[in-house]
Parts: C-alpha cells; structure tokens; sequence
C-alpha cells in the first residue's frame, strides 16, 4: 500500500474514532498546518524544506528524520528522550525554545489550545505509529467495499486529494489560460528561436529612436542625466567603473531584441510592433558601430549573422558540473566562509532608474549594476 492511501485509511480510522481519543479535528488542522507549510512538508511524497518532513512524526524521536541537518539542540534533545507525542508536540508549538533550546525552528508558537488540538490531529492522519493507527491497520486490512466509500469520504474531509486542491500548492490564483501563455511567451533566443517575421532598416530605426528613445537614452544612446547609456564603451571593461553598454559588454543581440520588445519605451512598453523592434535593433547596431550602412536592413533571416563584439568573454553556465552541484549535496547556508567575513565595500545605488534627489547625488563608486 502506498503512503498516501495508507494514510487515507488512517484519516478514516482518526474521524470515526470517539472524540476522547483524538482532540483536534484533521480537516480543520490541514488549515492551521498553512502556518507551517512554508518550511514543512507531509503527505506523499513530502521532501524536507526548511524544517524536516512530517511524515510519521508522531513516534518519532526529535532530531531523526533521515538526511536532514537539524540543529544540535534537536539532535541531543532526542538522545535525551524527546520522541514526538501528543503531549510533546502540544509543549514544543506552543514555545519551540522553551522546550528545546536553541531550536533552529523559527517560528513564535501556536497559542490556541484547539489550533494545536486540530494540527497535530491533522499529522497524525500521517503517522503510522500512532496507537489508533496501529489498531486501524489491522482491522483494516479487507478491503471491503463500505471500507472504500468511508475512505472517500475521509479524503474530502481529513486530507484533500491533489484534484480537490485548486490553484496549486498554497491554494492561490488559478491556472493560466493557453492566451496568457501565448502572450508572456515571447523570449527570443541566441539561436534565433522565437524571433518573430519582420524586418527594419537602420534609417527607420533612427526615426523610431528619436521619438520614443532618445529622451532618456540620448540621440545617440550616450545617455541623458543617469539614464542608461546603450552605445559606447568599448575598452573600458577593465576600469574601475567600465561602461557596459550593447556594444561594449553585451554578449547577443538576442537580448537586444527580446529585452527591448518586452519592455521598452520604459513606461510604455509592449507599444512597438515587430517590425519597429527590427528596426531599433538596426539602429542600436548602427550607435555601437557593429553596422555601417544606413540602409542595412535587420530581418528574421539575417539576425543571427550579426555576432557582438564581446560575445567570445561569455562562458557557459557550467554550474551544474562544480562539484558541490554534482553532488547534489546540501548547500552550505551559514558560516560558510572558513575564516569569517569582511565588508570590503558597500553599493551606494541600488538601481541605475533616476528617481529622487538622493540618487541624482550619488557618487556612483562601488554602485551596483
Ligand atoms: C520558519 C520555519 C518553520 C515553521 C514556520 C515551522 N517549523 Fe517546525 N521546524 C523548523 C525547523 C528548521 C526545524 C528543525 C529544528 C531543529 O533542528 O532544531 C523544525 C522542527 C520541527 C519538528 C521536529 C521534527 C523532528 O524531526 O524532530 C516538528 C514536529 C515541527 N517542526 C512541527 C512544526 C509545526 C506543526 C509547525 C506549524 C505549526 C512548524 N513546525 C512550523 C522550521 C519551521
Ligand atoms: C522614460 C525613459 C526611457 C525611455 C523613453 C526608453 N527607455 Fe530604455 N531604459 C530606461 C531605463 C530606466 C532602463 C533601465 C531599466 C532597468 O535597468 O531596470 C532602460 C534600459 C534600456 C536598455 C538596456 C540597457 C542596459 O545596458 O541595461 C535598452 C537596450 C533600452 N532601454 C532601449 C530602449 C529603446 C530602444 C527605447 C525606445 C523604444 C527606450 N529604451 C526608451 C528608460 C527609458
């Protein structure tokens, strides 16, 4: 039998029960447990997130589900005894540290005596070593027909199936419609996969460049007050504050293209058609010197003939194959750095977007970009 319908079976062992022995209600626990979720996982499947799976949590002694690192408070508190029950789970939700101190579980505390009654009745439905559960898997054990309809009928109330629950994991929004995905989707990569048809020619692309660029970008992409520079550059990457712009740092005019459909004229954005992005690409080449001729002409055809300068300086992700990622070990989250850690600089300007006075006086040395 699988977890998750052994775990059914036992929703339905904990509803037909007398009241004296289980206090919460599961059903109404599976929403207190929304306060948990964000670190713990139960029910099939469940991984360990930031806290340790739930599964079998009652009867378990604290600090031993396998391959997670739980803190040493935990670990010896175990050795010291600590196994999960009804009375030691109450204690340890309602003040975490007061019962094991130095917990490494943030969380302030159930303070309502039924919200902890209805959670832990609620992991219970998901623990197998509990009394009532033991007994129920034994009388259990023919699968009579009544026992399937009560079992349905514990689904819906004790642990919804993954069907019933709408809008994903945490119960928000609904799915995107076919539409909305079609419109999102519209990244265009160094390949060339999903450039739209179209085509513009550098001296279009000036007159769109004037009109709906040039007012923060410059008429020549040099850039007005802190707005962004897009031409110029070259040989400075190696200075203290290099000048990235397309043609200096930027390794595919894919970029250019999709970053500049998607989101530009700033404020406006989606405002341009296809043609017009063509167009604007060419000119953009044009201000960075890649291309020459006025009349050049960009088009789906020969987009991906034109390579920019610095591309040979970019190399592929190759994170994967470090070895801490091809271990696939946990990755070290604090005092990860041997011999402590100094503060060598500090970013003065978090965003390049001009905004207030503040900004506009900002040195710019050691901004971020
Ligand atoms: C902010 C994250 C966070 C929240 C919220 C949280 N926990 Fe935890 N929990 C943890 C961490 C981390 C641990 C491991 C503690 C340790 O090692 O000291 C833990 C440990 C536990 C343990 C001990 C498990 C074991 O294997 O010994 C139980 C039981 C538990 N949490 C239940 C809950 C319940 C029930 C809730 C909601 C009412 C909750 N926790 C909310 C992070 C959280
Ligand atoms: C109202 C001011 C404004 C207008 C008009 C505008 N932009 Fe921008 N542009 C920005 C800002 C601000 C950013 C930086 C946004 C960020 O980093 O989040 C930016 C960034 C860019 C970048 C990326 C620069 C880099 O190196 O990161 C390109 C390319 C660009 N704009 C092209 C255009 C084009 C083409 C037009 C005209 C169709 C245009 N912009 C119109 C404000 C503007």
């Amino acid at each position: 039998m699988s977890k998750f319908l052994k775990a059914l079976v036992i929703g339905t062992a904990l509803a037909s029960l007398p009241a004296a022995a289980v206090a919460g209600d599961p059903a109404a626990g599976e929403k207190v447990f929304k306060k948990c979720a964000a670190c713990h996982a139960v029910g099939d499947g469940a991984k360990h997130k930031v806290g340790p799976e739930l599964n079998d949590v009652l009867g378990r002694t604290a600090g031993t589900a396998e391959v997670y690192k739980y803190s040493k408070a935990m670990i010896s508190a175990g050795e010291d005894g600590l196994v999960w029950d009804e009375a030691t789970l109450t204690a340890y939700l309602t003040k975490p540290r007061d019962v094991v101190k130095g917990t490494k579980m943030a969380f302030a505390g159930l303070r309502k005596e039924q919200d902890l009654d209805n959670v832990i009745a609620y992991l219970a439905t998901f623990s197998a070593d509990t009394p009532a559960a033991e007994e129920e898997q034994s009388s259990a054990e023919p699968a009579e027909p009544e026992t399937k309809v009560q079992t349905a009928e514990a689904s819906a109330t004790a642990k919804p199936t993954p069907e019933l629950r709408e809008g994903g994991t945490f119960h928000l929004g609904r799915k995107a419609t076919e539409d909305e995905v079609a419109a999102w989707d519209i990244d265009v990569r160094p390949d060339g996969t999903g450039l739209p048809e179209g085509s513009g020619t550098v001296a279009d692309g000036e007159v769109l460049f004037t009109d709906n660029c040039a007012v923060c970008h410059g008429d020549f992409g040099e850039g007005v007050g802190r707005w962004p520079v897009l031409a110029g550059g070259q040989d400075t990457l190696r200075n203290a504050r290099p000048e990235k712009t397309i043609g200096s740092y930027w390794p595919y005019l894919s970029t250019v293209y999709d970053y500049v459909r998607r989101s530009m004229p700033y404020g406006n954005a989606r405002s341009l058609s296809d043609d017009d992005v063509y167009a604007l690409t060419a000119y953009l080449l044009y201000l960075n010197d890649i291309v020459e001729d006025e009349d050049f002409e960009l088009s789906k055809d020969n987009f991906t003939e034109i390579r920019l300068p610095n591309e040979a300086n970019f190399i592929p992700d190759d994170r994967m194959e470090e070895p801490h990622y091809a271990q696939k070990a946990e990755p070290c989250m604090s005092d990860c750095k041997p011999d402590g850690v100094t503060i060598t600089m500090r970013a003065r300007i978090l965003d390049v977007t001009p905004g207030s006075v503040d900004d506009d006086d900002a040195s710019g040395v050691g901004g971020v970009d």
